[in-house]
């Protein structure tokens, strides 16, 4: 489940040593309902509104005023419901082998064009591939790791590159053996799989809470997250939780060569693999099988929300490889979304940090698919004109997985009578600049630019947020409050906060400032990839962030090269277009900031606080074609110009799109036009695809 968010703003009370008895029972009394109300909020309705940071402080307050006035401690106190909210203090695991995400199919299209797409990169005939099809649970996926077989660590997935340690709490649940059974496992073995909990357990469990007058959890997935997080190993070893392995990590010896196979060590090896389980063989047995497992769905004891598909070959699997955050080998086939009907309260606007308006939705609540719903995204101003939503319409609201719940369409027969079309407003409702639509653009946005509050802190999120800076506690609520108070303004300002001014406001204790410093201090070293992601440039999210970090590697170099840009006839101008991956409107947008005068002083303003440390490949030490520039060109006969790029950005090398003075190879396929000559012209070094395939040790 996500953190909390944080969207309150909370004064703090007086400390709790200045309290007299009665204060005090009254204090104890709004703390009992303070907790419960946000534990319904974070287990329920999985919707939280405050940080994990506040709902501890609220703890520890009634922690407090119980330790004093014992004789005070109500029936109801928060300690003495079981199965309190989990807490942040778990160590963190760096996963050997990111944890991936998967990419989605929703509907049969999808998935035929997923085999278009590896047919086309391997360039095999994919008519009859093998393919495993596994059910798609709806738990949290957790990564087990054993040395001479026995269980040593277990994690949760967190960002996919850093998980949670929480071992002792893996080594309640039966299905995970704390050591391998049978042979032949490899001295090194992480098991990746899901954690669930079935759906009789999550129905006995809500029962037992609600009759000891706990809150109850929204829904199977929440309630196993939950669990797993627990402080108290033996609160979660309660709890009827369950795992099915269908995944590795890293491992000493390779374990089998195809999935199927693996699967079967697993279980040979003591762990549970989903029984349904089955090995298709091209497109239409795996589009069965889904219609097979969607039509069983309501009857399986678990919940799962769609089927994945997965290349069984693994030497296919390895050649297919991994695009920014999933595997090309393997696809989530989900089930249809689910939809509800309400009514529409109001029309928001938001303000992106790039001045963009998005309206969204603000709903009647409506649980769909176990989850409560009150906001809802209506996209963009023609997509309200086209569907004519109105404010206080029934609309019909879906819901798909992990994505973001939008408004599909109105019930008109419902339409109150007096409603009017929604206008969308031509000014910022934050700062009230004219908001302008440029020809041919979906968006209206804000141009206020740097007067605009809005996308100024939407800007210092983004830059504190966890795939940027990452500053622990430091999230949406702080920026907003410093912002407010003019403690910040610009990303430069985070480093050089006035604590003494902080310590001031009200509810910074002594502990919570050090522990802000210690935060952003731990932030002053950052990677290349990470700090361009950081600053925001519209475009340029963390994939275009690796690439210009992977091609530029050192801060100084990418910032000289982005200046010298600028001119549409210059040599970086057509290295930046060059980049496997960067189009010309990426370019320009980056080119675009840095030739603001006002971007460039903060930049340098921030050199003088934090250290952009250089981007480092993790190539194979042996990779002889680390750090060189390659540019492709023709028809390849072995293999397809894309798994050819993918093989060589895997050894560390940098793909060109064209080719200049700086490239070290050309591999030259059949029918090779203007690139061939231009090496010859440059006096680049020609491979032909027999000499590549030699160079990188695949002949
Ligand atoms: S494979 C590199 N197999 O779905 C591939 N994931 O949307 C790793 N999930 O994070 C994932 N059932 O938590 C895989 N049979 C299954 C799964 C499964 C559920 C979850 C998992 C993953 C998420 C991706």
């Amino acid at each position: 489940m996500s953190a909390r968010k944080s969207k309150t703003k909370t004064a703090e009370p007086p400390a709790t040593a200045d309290l007299s008895e009665e204060e005090a029972k009254a204090e104890l009394d709004r703390l009992a309902k303070a907790i419960a109300h946000h534990d319904k909020l974070y287990y329920q309705e999985d919707a939280p509104r405050i940080s994990d940071a506040d709902y501890d402080a609220l703890r520890r307050r009634n922690n407090e005023l119980e330790a004093r006035f014992p004789e005070l401690i109500r029936p109801d106190s928060p300690n003495k419901r079981i199965g309190a909210a989990p807490s942040q203090t778990f160590a963190k695991v760096v996963h050997r082998k990111p944890m991936l995400s998967l990419d989605n199919a929703f509907d049969e299209e999808d998935v035929r064009a997923f085999f278009q797409r590896m047919k086309n990169f391997l360039r095999i005939d994919t008519e009859g591939l093998a393919v495993a099809a596994e059910p798609k649970i709806d738990g949290l996926s957790a990564t087990l790791r054993y040395e001479h077989g026995e269980l040593v660590q277990g994690a949760t997935r967190g960002d996919g590159e850093t998980g949670e340690d929480i071992t002792a709490n893996l080594r309640t649940i039966k299905d995970i053996p704390h050591k391998l059974r049978g042979k032949g496992w490899p001295d090194v073995l992480e098991v990746r799989g899901e954690v669930y909990m079935d759906r009789n357990g999550f129905f006995a469990l809500n029962a037992e809470r609600e009759k000891a007058g706990e809150p109850v959890f929204a829904n199977p997935r929440n309630s196993a997250a939950g669990s797993v997080r627990q402080l108290d190993a033996s609160i979660t070893a309660a709890r009827p939780l369950h795992f099915f392995a269908y995944a590795w990590g890293e491992v000493g010896d390779e374990i089998a060569p195809t999935h199927w196979q693996a699967l079967e060590k697993f279980r040979a090896w003591g762990f549970t693999v989903n029984p349904l389980t089955k090995l298709c063989h091209g497109v239409e047995q795996l589009l069965a099988f889904h219609r097979e497992i969607a039509a069983k769905r309501g009857e399986l004891p678990y919940d799962i929300d769609g089927v994945v598909y997965k290349v069984d070959d693994l030497k296919l699997q390895e050649r297919l490889g991994f695009a920014a955050r999933a595997p090309r080998w393997a696809i989530a086939h989900k089930f249809p979304a689910e939809q509800g009907q309400t009514v529409l309260e109001d029309i928001g606007i938001n303000v992106g940090r790039t001045g963009q308006l998005t309206p969204f939705a603000i709903l009647e609540p409506i649980t769909i698919g176990g989850v409560v719903v009150r906001r809802a995204t209506l996209h963009n101003e023609d997509e309200i004109a086209r569907k004519d939503i109105r404010v206080g319409d029934t609309v019909i609201v879906q819901r798909a997985g992990d994505v973001i719940p939008q408004v599909v369409g109105v019930v008109k027969e419902r339409r109150p009578k007096n409603s009017k079309p929604f206008v969308f407003p031509e000014k910022c409702p934050i700062c009230h600049s004219l908001a302008v639509r440029e020809p041919g653009q979906a968006a209206r946005r804000c141009t206020g630019g740097l007067i605009c509050g809005a996308q100024a802190i939407e800007r210092l999120i983004h830059f504190v947020s966890r795939d940027a800076f990452d500053i622990e506690g430091f999230g949406e609520k702080n920026v907003t409050a410093f912002w407010e108070e003019k403690l910040i303004r610009t990303p430069v300002d985070i480093f050089r906060l006035d604590y003494d001014k902080i310590a001031e406001r009200e509810g910074w204790g002594e502990l919570s400032v050090q522990n802000l410093k210690r935060a952003i201090d731990a932030r002053r070293h950052i990677g290349l990839d990470r700090f361009i992601f950081a600053l925001g440039i519209p475009q340029v999210g963390q994939v275009t962030g690796r690439l210009l970090a992977r091609h530029y590697r050192g801060y100084k170099h990418w910032r000289d090269a982005m200046i010298a840009a600028r001119g549409h006839d210059s040599e970086a101008w057509a290295e930046l277009n060059n980049i496997n991956g960067i189009g010309e409107d990426t370019a320009t947008d980056i080119v675009g900031f840095f030739a603001e005068k006002h971007n460039r002083a903060i930049l340098d303003d921030l050199e003088r606080e934090v250290t952009v440390e250089d981007f480092t490949v993790a190539a194979p030490v042996a990779s002889p074609i680390a750090g060189k520039t390659i540019v492709f060109t023709g028809t390849l006969e072995t293999v397809s110009r894309n798994e050819a790029k993918a093989r060589a950005e895997a050894l560390g090398a940098n793909v060109a799109g064209s080719v200049s003075k700086k490239t070290d190879y050309v591999v030259v396929g059949a029918d090779a036009g203007s690139k061939a000559s231009k090496a010859a012209e440059l006096g680049v070094k020609t491979l032909t695809e027999a000499d590549w395939l030699a160079l990188i040790g695949q002949s």
